[in-house]
This record gives C-alpha cells, sequence and structure tokens, in this order.
C-alpha cells in the first residue's frame, strides 16, 4: 500500500481499520488529539501501526536510498536484519534479566574517559554520562536535540549488545501506561528482580516541592513522591559516581557540586511521582504532540516544554517523574540507568510524528547550537556532526540520523 502523501487522517483511519479494530467493526478517526485517555490511547495504537507500515513498505521498496558513504561495510537494512524495539513489559523474565545484567556489565567495565578529563568516570556507563554532562548546555533546546539523543541512545544499545553480549534492543517505557497503571505497578519500576529498580526507600519530605526557575522566568512547582531515598533491587549496589551539576531537591533548593566530574559515588535515588507522570505525560499528552505540532520547531519545543508557561512537555514529564538523584539532574539524569528507556520513548514519539509525513520530516531541522541560542550561536545544519566524546569514535553528520533505517540505524518501534 502506497501511504505517501496522503493526509493523515485516511492513515490513521486505515491504520485502525488494518490493525486495531475487529475486521467487522471498522474504525474511523480523525486527526483531532483525544482528551479521553482511553479514545488517545487508540490513536496511539493507529498511529503506531502506521509508522510501522510505512517503515517495512519503504524497505520493501528497492529504490529506498541509502546513505552508503558513511556506514560503509554495514550491512544495508532491510526486513530481514531489522530490530524491533518494544515495550518493557513485553519482555519476558529471561529478556529482561539478560538486560539488566547488561546494564551491570557496561557498569562494570572500565570507562575510556581519561581520568584527567572526568576523574570520576570510573566505567564504561560513566563515559556516556559523562558526555552528556559535558553537552548539556549544547543539545536541549537546540537544533540537534532529537537526533543527537537518537544516536547516544542506539550507542548505548550497541555497546550492551557489543560489549556485554546482549542480544535483545533497547526496550522502552511507554508512560501513556505507567501514567494509568501507577509507575510502581508498571513492570519497568515494580522493584522486582525483572525491574530497573522501582521506588526509592521512603524519606521524609513533608511539604516538599520542586522549584524550576531560572532566566527571570515564573518558577514552576512540581509535587515530590513517597520515596525519595535509595533504591533496592536490581541497581541496589550500582553508585552514581559523577555529579550532582544541577539537582533539583524536594526542599526546592538545587544542588551541585564544584566539578561535577569528580568522583562522588552514592546510591541511586528515586521519588516516582505519579502526579507528573499524569500531568504531562500521559496518553493525550502524546497524541496532543504528535498531531498538533506540524513543523518540528515547535514540536521539539512542545516536547521539551516551553519555559514559563507551566507545561514541561513529556521530555520533562518523564524526567521528573523518576525524581531523585540523579533523576532530576539535567545534566547527570543519564546516571539513572531509566534515562535510556525515557529516551527510547521520547524517539518512539519523534519517529511517529516523523512518520506522519516522511518527505518533510525526515530531515526537518531548526534551532541553533545553544541552549535557547544562549549565548548565541549558528544555526544548527544537517552537515554538523555528532561526537559523544569518549564514548564512540563516531562522528555522524545529523542527515545521517533523520531515519532510524538509514545511515547507522535499522530499526522500528513496535
Ligand atoms: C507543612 O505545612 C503545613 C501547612 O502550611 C504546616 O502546618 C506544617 O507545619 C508543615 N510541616 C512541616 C514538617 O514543615
Ligand atoms: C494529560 O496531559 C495533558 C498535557 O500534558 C494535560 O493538560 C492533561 O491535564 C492531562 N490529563 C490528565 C487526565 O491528567
Amino acid at each position: 500500500m502506497k501511504l505517501y502523501g496522503l493526509g493523515a487522517g485516511i492513515l490513521l483511519a486505515c491504520a485502525v481499520t488494518s490493525r486495531a479494530a475487529p475486521i467487522d467493526e471498522p474504525v474511523t478517526t480523525d486527526t483531532t488529539p483525544a482528551s479521553d485517555i482511553d479514545a488517545a490511547s487508540q490513536q496511539i495504537e493507529a498511529l503506531l501501526a502506521q509508522s510501522k507500515e510505512v517503515t517495512e513498505s519503504s524497505l520493501s521498496d528497492a529504490s529506498t536510498k541509502r546513505r552508503r558513504e558513511d556506514y560503509d561495510g554495514q550491512q544495508k537494512c532491510s526486513l530481514k536484519n531489522l530490530l524491533i524495539r518494544t515495550e518493557w513489559s513485553a519482555l519476558s523474565s529471561k529478556e529482561k534479566k539478560s538486560y539488566i545484567s547488561a546494564v551491570r556489565c557496561l557498569q562494570s567495565k572500565p570507562a575510556r574517559t581519561p581520568s584527567t578529563v572526568a576523574p570520576g568516570a570510573k566505567t564504561r556507563y560513566d563515559d556516556f554520562v559523562a558526555t552528556h554532562i559535558d553537552q548539556t548546555l549544547t543539545i536541549h533546546y537546540t537544533g540537534n536535540f532529537l537526533t543527537w539523543h537518537r544516536f547516544y541512545t542506539w550507542v548505548y544499545e550497541r555497546a550492551l549488545r557489543e560489549e556485554c553480549g546482549y542480544t535483545g534492543t533497547q526496550p522502552y517505557w511507554d508512560w501513556s501506561r505507567s501514567a494509568k497503571s501507577g509507575l510502581t505497578a508498571h513492570p519497568l519500576f515494580d522493584g522486582s528482580a525483572t525491574s530497573m529498580s522501582g521506588n526509592g526507600a521512603h524519606i521524609d519530605q513533608t511539604n516538599g516541592s520542586i522549584v524550576l526557575s531560572g532566566a527571570g522566568l515564573p518558577s514552576l512547582y512540581l509535587p515530590v513522591g513517597n520515596g525519595g531515598g535509595c533504591v533496592s533491587g536490581p541497581f541496589k549496589d550500582y553508585k552514581v559516581n559523577l555529579g550532582p551539576a544541577s539537582l533539583a531537591l524536594s526542599d526546592g533548593s538545587t544542588l551541585a557540586v564544584e566539578n561535577p566530574k569528580a568522583y562522588n559515588p552514592r546510591c541511586l535515588k528515586r521519588d516516582l511521582t505519579d502526579a507528573i507522570n499524569q500531568r504531562y505525560a500521559n496518553a493525550s499528552s502524546v497524541v496532543n504532540l504528535i498531531l498538533r505540532n506540524d513543523d518540528i520547531a515547535s514540536f521539539q519545543l512542545k516536547m521539551q516544554g516551553v519555559p514559563g508557561t507551566g507545561e514541561i512537555g513529556v521530555h520533562g514529564g518523564g524526567h521528573y517523574s523518576l525524581g531523585g538523584d540523579p533523576g532530576r539532574d539535567v545534566f547527570v539524569s543519564p546516571g539513572d540507568p531509566a534515562f535510556f528507556f525515557h529516551h527510547a520513548m521520547i524517539d518512539r514519539t519523534y519517529w511517529m510524528w516523523q512518520l506522519l509525513s516522511p518527505k518533510t520530516r525526515t530531515h526537518a531541522i531548526a534551532g541553533t547550537n545553544t541552549f535557547f541560542n544562549m549565548p548565541p550561536s549558528a544555526d544548527t545544519t544537517l552537515d554538523d556532526i555528532i561526537d559523544l566524546g569518549y564514548v564512540t569514535d563516531d562522528q555522524p553528520t545529523i542527515e545521517s540520523l533523520g531515519s532510524t533505517i538509514e545511515g547507522p540505524f535499522c530499526y522500528i518501534y513496535i
């Protein structure tokens, strides 16, 4: 079926009819994002089905152009080697355990970052955290936000596979599911041996709140959860070695150490906060984001939240609903291994948005190279490269990262 160039409404109706609905009862829908949560969840299913279908049909189309020059020697992406990223809940217990042990493996291998660059980077896992700390102000509210994080998450997945023997893909965390179930009821955070550890131990945070402020804008107060302390479960012994660099605490203050790349080992803390998940990252937030923003500038801005408006977007919603340390630290956040599940979901949302209009959205770009263009910097271009420091020597162009089945990539989401 040829889907390019058709209206999204037709695509949605078509996808719903072909997949989600019983055959004798065709469902039609339109492109107005639903505010009702169950209706919005159905719209996400339809978007997903259509993204999958568009990707698969373009892979089976022999005319698909692939940018070979950057990735010579790599097998061409096809339906045969296409990797599928799934929600954590869809993995078997055995698969979950193998993912968890691969992460623990990365957290035990030596760092590649020299100690002169980041004395606190002790493990291969810390390489990822150190790079994010270094680049925070040039990868958020910038033109490279989506492609940078797409590549970063993929290199992490590749490290789990190539350096730690993992054979699966990077799973994602569907915020809209945990918004319904509650975070600690979601298999990712239930605290069991097949979770990424759950809530932190309860600490007293009476009357606590998180305060986001800056640049003279009105402060935003976010609720706290009922955890806040160290996690138990699989990541009980994992040490967060770097930071804090800008950690929002439940008394409203922000904590930073003089050198966030110094060695500062401490437990992983979480403060799972359902109120934030439900308010900022429910099914309706996701479909609104995808269906109401036609250009990349507004899509990436709404996703990250417009400062001063009280909205933190699904990106902020996911991060702050994890809470804790380093979950509430914009610089050090990859120090919580749930980060990569969150960013896989960010990438999945970007992917669904892109596939509503592949021709205009695969290589759409807007923004500059600095956080809200502070300090002023050049516009980001498709020829710019993504450099992940000691994480990897690969330096792809942004252009090669626009599609999940071109450049270095060959994956889709279900
Ligand atoms: C929490 O706030 C209430 C109402 O403002 C106040 O009465 C109470 O003393 C506060 N509790 C703590 C522990 O600060
Ligand atoms: C869902 O998210 C949107 C946008 O973040 C928000 O405006 C709305 O109130 C949320 N819905 C519920 C039921 O919390």
